[in-house]
């Protein structure tokens, strides 16, 4: 049976560890030809392994997505390669959570030059190779519904990341790019677990409607959704993937 994704192609930054690496391995189980960016090259190589090992295609793409020329590069290369080029999913991040008076320029720079521009620089790239429309994928965060102690910048610009996903959807929309944001809630990727202590964990749960923390399976189903044709009237929009904890007021 095809995949959902047959001979589609994707990117995906920040895919070395994850939820990018779960949407890269998801994608090309689905028969995507998967662009496994990290600026981390072995880690984008470890995730590139398991694809193959799984019998998907994909190719090792390390480079800084946060650079403008080094996007364009990865996406039009790819584009050239395949004679193609159908969805990126803009998942890289790094992340401090510091209190207001501790914010150093060089954490703000980091954090918002790969979480922000980083995108915008995606965004303007796809815009050029996605000649047959395409879909864009942005990820957010339920931080960006919510008011975070330490997370002033994460929280700010994650709201930033559904703002830019509205504007993209309108004036590429014509074109028939369509540009939408899933916003996770806690999702137990190896850096979380190893954040989360015991006592987090019971206040969360505590808050969360479905009383579990999210899977990284959970984001990439519905990454899969919003790159596949089952979503084709869908764009602009921010899905919440967080067991409802965003709109709980317990
Ligand atoms: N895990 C969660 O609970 C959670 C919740 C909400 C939102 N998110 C968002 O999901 C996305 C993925 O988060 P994660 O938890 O899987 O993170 P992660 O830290 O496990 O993985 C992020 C990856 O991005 C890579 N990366 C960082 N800067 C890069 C750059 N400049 N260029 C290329 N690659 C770069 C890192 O090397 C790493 O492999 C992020 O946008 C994050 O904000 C995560």
């Amino acid at each position: 049976m095809a995949g959902k994704l047959e001979g589609r192609v994707a990117l995906v930054t920040g895919a070395g560890n994850g939820i990018g690496r779960g949407i890269a391995m998801k994608f090309a189980a689905e028969g995507a030809i998967v662009g496994v960016n990290d600026f981390k090259g072995e880690a984008a190589a470890a995730t590139v392994a398991a694809i193959e090992a799984a019998g998907g295609r994909a190719e090792i793409l390390p480079g800084d997505a946060s650079a403008r020329e080094t996007v364009r590069a990865l996406v039009l290369g790819l584009a050239a390669r395949h004679g193609r080029f159908d969805i990126v999913v803009n998942n890289a991040a790094w992340v401090r959570y510091e209190p207001i008076l501790g914010i150093s320029q060089k954490s703000y720079d980091r954090m918002t030059g790969i979480g922000f521009g980083g995108i915008v620089w995606s965004i303007q790239a796809a815009a050029e190779a996605m000649a047959k429309g395409g879909s864009i994928i942005n990820i957010a965060s339920s931080a960006a519904f919510l008011g975070m102690e330490n997370a002033m910048i994460y929280c700010g610009l994650k709201a930033g990341v559904t703002g830019l996903t509205r504007a993209a959807s309108v004036e590429l929309g014509p074109r028939g790019i369509r540009v939408n944001a899933i916003a996770p809630g806690s999702t137990q990727t190896e850096q979380v677990v190893a954040m989360l202590t015991p006592e987090m964990v019971e206040k969360r749960l505590a808050r969360t409607p479905l009383r579990r923390l999210g899977e990284v399976e959970d984001i990439a189903r519905a990454a899969l959704f919003l790159a596949s044709d089952e979503s084709s009237w869908v764009t602009g929009t921010t899905m919440l993937v967080d067991g409802g904890v965003t709109h709980s007021f317990a």
